[in-house]
């Protein structure tokens, strides 16, 4: 179907009475199929741990952490706490969580434990021993307490009252590309603010057109077409927010705000750079590198300076 068709009930339930709400049920109601994701989410939080060892977190054990963005299904706080971090801050401006989906998300967690424990070498009998002990719990307080998870929603993540340089690592997944240019900079420099010295800042970006999911006609850069004044109409509400942000640009907020890059994972699609070729991109990307444009995801791994 036309993404435009979605773009514009998104725009219609942000300017309506109780449209959030609206949105909320329909989200509460497609929220069974989000299951489907939590094995992909457990290979990145694998992945992830995996590229931290690499550049010197020495050890998940004891460590605090702090992800922006919980979203409806808190798979990285489970999998971080059930490798053993010392305690999970997460956080979200719309408590999106329920007690039945957190138990399922961990149900689906379960069955990743041979793989888990192989990638990371930690035993499945540690990993089982955790997971059952939550397991057991009755509701969302008592299991994150279980888990040492705060879950501080509705709270916005550009001011945690985290005391400065205390943290060891603060991450988003899937949440930069999602809030205006401000808040990126204020959720880095929140970062910048609670993270000890030489401690990591990592963001997972997805910077294709979302609505690629919803029409298949469309390519993943077809967002670049449209000048900042339509787009405005289409994605930038309350409801769906897409601030076409490119890589070097977060790479420079990153940068900028005083963070040491230690690595950037991304992906260039090869169809999209085919099709920036031949597409009239709007003129606000004109000065842009193809590759930049037509890069669809981003890893960035950051690191505070140590003085
Ligand atoms: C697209 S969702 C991603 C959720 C989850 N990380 C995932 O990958 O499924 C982005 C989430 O970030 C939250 N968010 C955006 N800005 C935030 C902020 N400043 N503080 C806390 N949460 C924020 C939104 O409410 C939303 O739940």
């Amino acid at each position: 179907m036309n993404w435009k068709y979605k773009a514009l009930l998104q725009r219609l339930l942000a300017i309506i009475p109780f449209g959030e709400k609206v949105n909320f049920q329909l989200q509460k109601f497609s929220g069974g199929n989000k299951l489907s994701h939590v094995d992909e989410y457990v290979n990145s939080g694998v992945r992830i741990v995996k590229l931290l060892i690499e550049n010197g977190f020495v050890d998940i054990k004891n460590k605090q952490i702090l992800e922006v963005g919980t979203g409806w299904l808190p798979t990285f706080p489970i999998l971080f706490s059930l490798l053993g971090a010392g305690k999970i801050y997460t956080y979200d401006h719309v408590p999106h969580l329920r007690f039945t989906m957190t138990k399922s998300t961990l149900t689906q967690i379960k069955k990743s434990f041979p793989f888990i424990s192989k990638q990371l070498g930690i035993t499945v009998e540690k990993l089982e021993d955790k997971c059952s002990k939550a397991m057991n719990t009755e509701d969302l307080t008592r299991l994150f307490e279980f888990l040492n998870v705060q879950y501080r929603a509705p709270e916005d993540a550009t001011y945690t009252k985290i005391p400065d340089n205390s943290l060891d690592l603060f991450f988003s997944y899937a949440v930069l590309e999602h809030v205006p240019e401000n808040i990126v900079i204020g959720l880095t420099q929140e970062a910048l603010r609670t993270l000890k010295q030489g401690a990591f800042y990592y963001n997972y970006i997805g910077l294709h057109d979302h609505y690629v999911s919803f029409d298949k006609k469309i390519t993943k850069v077809n967002f670049l077409k449209y000048p900042e004044w339509l787009w405005k109409i289409l994605a930038k509400n309350k409801i769906t927010y897409l601030n076409r942000l490119r890589n070097s640009q977060f790479v420079k907020i990153i940068e900028d705000c005083g963070f040491e890059i230690v690595s950037i994972n991304t992906f260039v699609d090869s169809k999209s750079l085919k099709a920036i070729r031949k597409m009239k991109i709007d003129k606000k990307f004109s000065d842009f590198e193809l590759e930049d444009l037509a890069t669809t995801c981003s890893e960035i791994l950051a690191r505070k300076t140590i003085v």
